[in-house]
């Protein structure tokens, strides 16, 4: 039994409903399933099933099956905060339980404002909707808490009703097929691991940039902004990847385990590190795609005079033997240049360079990972030019996923439903993760909490403000753009 709270909603629509039919017809779903899309609107089954089934047209391709699978489909009309509700829910399920043989097992999706997280997994247990002879798991999207001390509230009344190893916390770039990669790519070839570490990696720069502004969202984002909504989730779970330690083997604890190291590992930030190592930026109006767009403060559901970042780049350091010394630099912004989410590994140059006279650089080897909307890796090394000499250019191995490979990748959505059905918490966000997380994004918070910044300061389709830029010129180094 899959059971969506907010099951009316857009990413119900326009991304569970999907998945979970696209699982379906890849013969990835159990037959044996009913899904229960919970709303407080009143609609009637049927009219459910026709919405849904119209998302699902509007998002998958081939629908072959959908008829079927809506079959398994059902509405039901529930006010989270009241409690009978919960009883005619439980009864509802277990209607359906002996209808389509499922055996107890319930997987509850919250997909609903945060503020009901707890009062809907307190009602889960007291209904007896958790006391089931199958496996009971929680799947609960972001964002978990607004910092570490609601964070840690949430987690504790979370779990009066789900263990921690039935609780999977989504963060949606852990089930994107390049993040996944990432992984592969580092313990599956003998020729980068011996090189991961401070003594030939110079700088390791990630980066999630958006065309988009903030859409319709104003109201959440502002509670929010690009720390929040970017950086103390996607953005350090690429990093733990990144800089984790070969785990001993692919078990979901095992690999869970090095991941909450590193990220214990962060260096601990000061108020001076803030300052100096983070950049906040908001964007003003200016031209995407030729177009005009609004600055955000002008954005539906924005203060005049709103002080949410919705960039922020920032110099993270590593405290441990592997890392110490090395940069990693991430980015993240909305109305960007472009959209992009990319790492770019820079490599040291070679001990002493023969191709040049002394104050010339050979270019650096880069290690570029494509993962979104180009899917693929590129190895940037330098050859001989081709003329009489020693001159050296630039030349540049690339993968980059086929037209073909690329409509058979599923969606981040569909992965990670797929794993948590199979009961493998991998790609989900363990609570120890979240804790170093949180802690590392409030001591930033804290500090700019004291200074009012002054917003806009970049314009909507550039790269962001120019402190941004300095932040690695200092160190040396630049932002890796225009790369693939
Ligand atoms: C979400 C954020 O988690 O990630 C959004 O809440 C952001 O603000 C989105 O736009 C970006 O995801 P993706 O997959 O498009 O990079």
């Amino acid at each position: 039994m899959i059971t969506i709270f907010g099951a009316t909603g857009d990413l119900s629509h326009r991304k569970l409903f999907p998945s979970l039919f696209h699982l379906y017809q890849q013969d990835n779903l159990d037959q044996h399933v009913a899904i229960i899309g919970i709303g407080r609107r009143d609609y009637s089954n049927d009219e459910f099933r026709k919405q849904v089934k119209a998302s699902i047209q509007a998002h998958v391709k081939d629908t072959k099956h959908l008829d079927q699978f809506m079959e398994h489909v059902f509405y039901f009309k529930h006010d989270v905060s009241d409690e009978q509700s919960y009883d005619e829910l439980l009864q509802f399920s277990n209607q359906l339980d002996s209808e389509f043989g499922l055996e107890g097992n319930r997987l509850f999706y919250l997909a609903m404002a945060p503020n009901f997280f707890g009062v809907v997994t307190d009602y889960l247990k007291s209904s007896g909707l958790t006391k089931t002879r199958g496996f009971k798991r929680l799947v609960i999207e972001k964002p978990f808490g607004s910092d570490l001390a609601s964070a840690e509230k949430l987690n504790k009344q979370i779990r009066k009703s789900f263990k921690e190893e039935e609780i999977y916390r989504i963060d949606h770039y852990l089930g994107k097929d390049m993040v996944q990669n990432i992984e592969v790519l580092r313990f599956a070839n003998a020729m980068f691991e011996p090189l991961w570490n401070n003594k030939y990696i110079s700088n390791i720069q990630v980066t999630s940039s958006e065309v988009l502004g903030v859409e319709d969202r104003g109201g959440y984002y502002e509670t929010s902004g690009a720390l929040k909504d970017m950086v103390q989730n996607h953005m350090l779970q690429m990093v733990a990847l990144l800089a984790m330690e070969p785990p001993i083997s692919l078990n979901s604890a095992d690999i869970r385990a090095e991941k909450v190291k590193v990220l214990k590992s962060l260096h601990p930030l000061g108020a001076e590190d803030v300052r100096t190592n983070f950049v906040r930026g908001q964007y003003g109006e200016g031209e995407i795609n030729g177009q005009s767009v609004v600055g955000y403060r002008e954005e539906d559901r924005v203060a005049d005079d709103s002080d949410t970042p919705t960039f922020v780049s920032g110099k993270v350091m590593i405290d441990n033997f592997r890392w110490a010394g090395v940069p990693f630099y991430i980015r993240t912004g909305k109305r960007m240049k472009r959209k992009s989410i990319q790492v770019v590994v820079e490599f040291k140059e070679v001990p002493m360079n023969l191709y040049y006279e002394k104050d010339k650089h050979l270019d650096s080897n880069l290690l570029v990972i494509n993962i979104q909307p180009n899917e693929g890796v590129s190895l940037h090394l330098n050859a001989k030019k081709n003329v009489q000499g020693i001159e050296t250019e630039p030349v540049q191995l690339s993968y980059s996923m086929s037209a073909q490979d690329k409509m058979n990748t599923v969606d981040a959505y569909e992965n990670l439903l797929f794993d948590c059905l199979k009961g493998d918490a991998t790609n989900f966000t363990h609570w120890e993760e979240l804790k170093s997380t949180w802690k590392f994004v409030d001591a930033i918070q804290e500090e700019w909490d004291q200074v009012i910044p002054e917003f806009p300061n970049y314009k909507s389709g550039t790269n962001g403000p120019l402190d941004s830029e300095l932040l690695l010129s200092r160190d040396g180094f630049h932002w890796w753009d225009d790369i693939h």
